[in-house]
């Protein structure tokens, strides 16, 4: 009897110097990737500073946030593919012709008017064996409800700093500004060493098969490969996956599954691991073990509920005509916006089981599966230049990480040209910020245009470059 009990005591003993050991373990492994595993740093990059600096008379100054307002006072709104203000559409490129005069009279820059209203700007370089890039933004704008605003939506009035008005970030600040800065850099005599395109799609909002369509075939059909593309996208989020204390009620009923874990999520995360603050960089370092956490914590919030699973929406909703009628059919227009490691076939097939009603017709109106996710590490080119113009142009930002893009844009009907397709925007958001696109008093701060002309202009130099230095090994290191 005393015998069996000490041996029982034993085994008991043993079994939790096994859990405690594993127990161990993994704190230590969680320790060691918190503090000892950072994510590579990029390539110890050029000497600071393009050869053209930006400085802006107050003129230039008055000049910059004029040609903006100018923009946004054209109704270039999209209604439908079949619905578009083409008088709005045509005016706008009779403005830019009078607004940036360098632009259309250098002899190294080609103008083409494409599908009746975009613009196609070819940038000769003075190095034909570089490859060239291109930079694409639109012109056209949803609609805006004339309720709401704080100031009628084409006034492109300015408060307390800012301008006021649709466009302003979707996306005439980019249309605009790229254009702003290539005539700054024209008359301080610039000339680049690699070529670029400059693509303004006039039917973004609304597929843009009139436009980038277009332009991406005509490139297509002339031989043309890019070494990457940026277009409109994410921006520098501030105070954004901070603050989760107060849940926000997830409203989807039956939500698409969590697939965290399975598209470039992870990759993002990991990339800011380290400036979390503690003990969040404890987790964020080990997902490997907190994904589960991590991906309950993300999906309480709209603005991150699209990094782990497909999101849904109900746009429109017809049912009935008269109040004392009961309607004999309804129908509900639902948006998806799928998740990287997703495809379309997948997302009708859940909708179908889901509903489990044959009553219930499923009409697909337009789709295409996601992207492919483009390179990120230290040998993309764009990447690179990337986050050399951001690190000079915001001296704030502290780690410049992969994201999911969760708008269709434009740059979707590049992918034959290249499979660098990068979609930023360099503006500063603050959470409030992201419901202005598309929403209610979309407006851009005039300092945070500045600073995005600023990026554009110094990127547009930076990209001169013929190759990516080596990452520099430093003696002390070997
Ligand atoms: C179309 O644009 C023109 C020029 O900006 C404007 O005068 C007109 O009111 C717009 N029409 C609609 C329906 O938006
Ligand atoms: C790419 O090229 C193929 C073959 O010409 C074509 O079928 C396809 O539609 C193109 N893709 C895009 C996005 O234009």
């Amino acid at each position: 009897m005393a015998e069996r009990s000490g041996r029982l005591r034993w085994a008991a003993w043993a079994a939790c110097l096994g859990l405690c050991g594993v127990a161990l373990a993994l704190l230590a492994a969680v320790l060691v990737r918190a503090y000892v595993l950072r994510p590579p740093p990029g390539p110890r990059l050029w000497e600071r500073g393009a050869a053209l600096g930006f400085q802006l008379s107050a003129r230039d100054r008055q000049e910059l946030k004029e040609a903006l307002r100018g923009a946004i006072k054209i109704q270039t709104v999209s209604f439908s593919p079949e619905d578009q203000n083409t008088t709005a559409l045509a005016e706008f490129g009779n403005y830019i012709q009078k607004v940036f005069p360098a632009v259309f009279s250098t002899k190294f820059i080609q103008h083409e008017i494409i599908g009746g209203y975009s613009h196609l700007f070819t940038v000769q370089g003075s190095d034909p064996q570089l490859m060239p890039y291109m930079l694409l933004a639109h012109m056209d704008v949803v609609p805006a409800s004339q309720e709401g605003w704080h100031v009628p939506p084409f006034s492109a009035k300015e408060l307390d700093g800012f301008i006021y008005g649709r466009g302003t970030l979707d996306n005439k600040n980019s249309a605009i500004g790229i254009l702003q800065a290539l005539e700054f850099l024209l008359r301080r005599d610039y000339r680049p060493r690699r070529s670029f395109y400059i693509g303004i799609g006039h039917d973004e909002e609304v597929s843009g098969h009139k436009g980038a369509m277009k332009i991406a075939a005509l490139l297509k059909a002339r031989g043309v490969k890019l070494s990457f593309l940026l277009d409109e996208g994410s921006v520098i989020l501030d105070g954004f996956l901070e603050g989760i204390k107060t849940p926000v009620a997830v409203l989807e009923q039956n939500p698409m599954p969590n697939l965290f874990g399975h598209g470039p999520e992870i990759m993002i995360l990991e990339h800011l691991a380290s400036e979390f603050r503690f003990p969040l960089n404890l987790i964020m370092t080990n997902l490997w073990l907190f994904s589960p956490i991590v991906s309950r914590i993300l999906e309480q919030k709209p603005s991150t509920n699209a990094l782990v699973r497909t999101t849904t929406a109900i746009t429109m909703f017809n049912a009935g005509i008269k109040s004392n009628v009961i309607p004999p059919s309804a129908k509900a227009t639902v948006n998806f916006r799928i998740h990287p490691s997703q495809k379309v076939e997948e997302v009708l097939e859940i909708v179908r089981n889901t509903i489990a009603d044959d009553r219930v017709k499923i009409h697909l109106q337009e789709a295409f599966d996601p992207l492919p996710t483009s390179p990120w590490d230290n040998h993309a080119f764009g990447v690179q230049i990337f986050r050399r113009t951001l690190l000079d142009v915001f001296p704030d930002v502290s780690s410049v990480a992969p994201g999911i893009c969760i708008g269709n844009t434009d740059s979707r009907h590049f992918t034959n040209l290249t499979d660098a397709i990068y979609r930023f925007n360099p503006l500063v958001f603050k959470p409030d910020d992201l419901p202005r696109v598309h929403g209610l008093n979309e407006r851009i701060s005039t300092e945070g245009y500045e600073k995005q002309v600023e990026f554009l202009y110094q990127l547009i130099q930076n990209s001169d470059i013929s190759k990516l230095p080596e990452p520099h090994i430093n003696s002390h290191e070997l």
